[in-house]
C-alpha cells in the first residue's frame, strides 16, 4: 500500500463537532438588517403576494416592529415608502410630510438608538413613471438634476432622524451630491450606505410589487449590466473616494464575485442585500417541496458573508437572528 493519499482532507469532516470547530465563517444577528415597507394609508399590515412571509406595515405598526427587531438583536432596519400618490419628480422623497419621512421619525422614536434606523435614498417609489431619477424633456434620466433632488431628500431624511441612507439610485455623484448637502446642513454624523454595485436584475421583480412599482421598461443605463465584474468594483471605489462610509453590492447571490473582489479592495465595510428575487426563489421551491427552506436560507446566507459581506440587508433577518440566538448552526 504505497499509493495512499497522503492528504486527507475528509478528515476535518468527520463529525459535526470538528466541522463546527473548523467552520470558517458564522454569521451573528448584529450582522443582519430587515427591509421594511411602509405603505402610506393601511390601517393593517397587508401580505405580499409575492414574497410570503413580507408584509406592507401602516405607520401604526412600525413601532411594534421596531421592538421586534430590537429584541431579535439585529443591526437595523432598512425602511421603504409606498406612497399614496406619485409625481413627475417624486415630491412626496423630499416632502417632510412624504411616507417614508413619517416612517423614520416613528422608527426613531421607537428605536431611541437601541437599533440603527436606516432609509433608502431613491426616487422611483415616488415617481409616476417608477424611474430611480427625474427625466429630460427627451424622456431620458437626467442625472444632474436628480443629484439635486436626491440632496434635498437626504436633508429631509437625516432631520426625520435617519441614521444611515442608502443610496440605492446608481446616479454618478450621488454619494458627493448628498454629502455635501448634508454637511451644509450640519450633519456631519449621517452615514451614507452606497449601494455601489447595483445590478439590473430579474430578482427585484418581487420588490416592486411590494413597492407597487408604475416602472414600464427598465433600469438598464443607470443600474450595472450582470456582464461586468470589473465595472461593479469600479464602482465601489469611485463611491469610496466621493466619501461612502460602507459599500454595497446587489443583488448578493448573483453577484458573489463582484463582493469578494470588494472585500479585498475596500477600506471601508462591505455589505451586500439579498434581495426580493432571491427571497421568493428559496420560499417558493420550499412551498413546493422541492428543497430544504432552512438548509437552503442558511447557505444562501452563509455563502453571501463567505464572499465577504460583513451585514446581509434579507428578509429573514429576524427569523434567522433568532436561530442564531437559539444556537443553531446555518450550516
Ligand atoms: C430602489 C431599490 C430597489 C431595491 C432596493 N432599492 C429596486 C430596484 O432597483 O428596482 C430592490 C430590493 C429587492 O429586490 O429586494 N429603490
Amino acid at each position: 500500500m504505497t499509493d495512499f493519499p497522503t492528504r486527507r482532507l475528509r478528515r476535518l469532516r468527520g463529525t459535526p463537532a470538528l466541522r463546527r470547530l473548523v467552520a470558517e465563517h458564522d454569521l451573528t444577528p448584529r450582522r443582519l438588517v430587515l427591509p421594511v415597507f411602509v405603505k402610506e394609508g393601511i390601517a393593517t399590515a397587508q401580505p405580499i403576494a409575492t414574497m410570503p412571509g413580507v408584509s406592507q406595515h401602516p405607520l401604526d405598526g412600525l413601532a411594534a416592529l421596531v421592538d421586534e427587531a430590537v429584541a431579535a438583536g439585529i443591526g437595523g432596519i432598512m425602511l421603504f415608502g409606498v406612497p399614496e400618490h406619485r409625481d413627475a419628480v417624486g415630491s412626496g422623497a423630499t416632502d417632510p410630510a412624504g411616507i417614508l419621512n413619517r416612517a423614520i421619525t416613528v422608527a426613531a422614536a421607537a428605536a431611541r438608538g437601541r437599533i440603527t434606523v436606516q432609509a433608502d435614498l431613491c426616487l422611483d417609489e415616488f415617481t409616476d413613471h417608477g424611474h430611480c431619477g427625474v427625466l429630460a424633456d427627451d424622456g431620458s434620466i437626467d442625472n444632474d438634476a436628480t443629484l439635486e433632488v436626491y440632496a434635498r431628500m437626504a436633508v429631509a431624511q437625516a432631520r426625520a432622524g435617519a441614521d444611515i441612507l442608502g443610496l440605492s439610485g446608481m446616479m454618478d455623484g450621488q454619494i458627493a451630491a448628498c454629502r455635501a448637502a448634508l454637511d451644509a446642513d450640519g450633519r456631519t454624523d449621517i452615514v451614507l450606505l452606497a449601494y455601489s454595485a447595483k445590478y439590473a436584475s430579474a430578482f427585484y421583480g418581487p420588490f416592486r410589487d411590494a413597492v407597487e412599482s408604475t416602472l414600464t421598461g427598465d433600469r438598464r443605463t443607470y443600474q450595472l449590466d450582470a456582464a461586468n465584474g470589473r465595472e461593479g468594483v469600479q464602482e465601489a471605489l469611485a463611491d469610496i473616494d466621493e466619501g461612502a462610509d460602507i459599500v454595497m453590492v446587489k443583488p448578493a447571490g448573483t453577484s458573489l464575485d463582484v463582493l469578494a473582489r470588494v472585500s479585498d479592495l475596500s477600506a471601508v465595510p462591505v455589505w451586500a442585500y439579498q434581495v426580493s428575487g432571491e427571497y421568493a426563489l428559496i420560499e417558493h421551491a420550499a412551498a413546493s417541496g422541492l428543497i430544504d427552506r432552512d438548509r437552503a436560507i442558511g447557505e444562501s446566507l452563509i455563502a453571501i458573508r463567505r464572499a465577504g459581506a460583513e451585514a446581509i440587508l434579507t428578509y429573514w433577518a429576524i427569523e434567522v437572528a433568532g436561530w442564531l440566538r437559539a444556537g443553531r448552526d446555518l450550516t
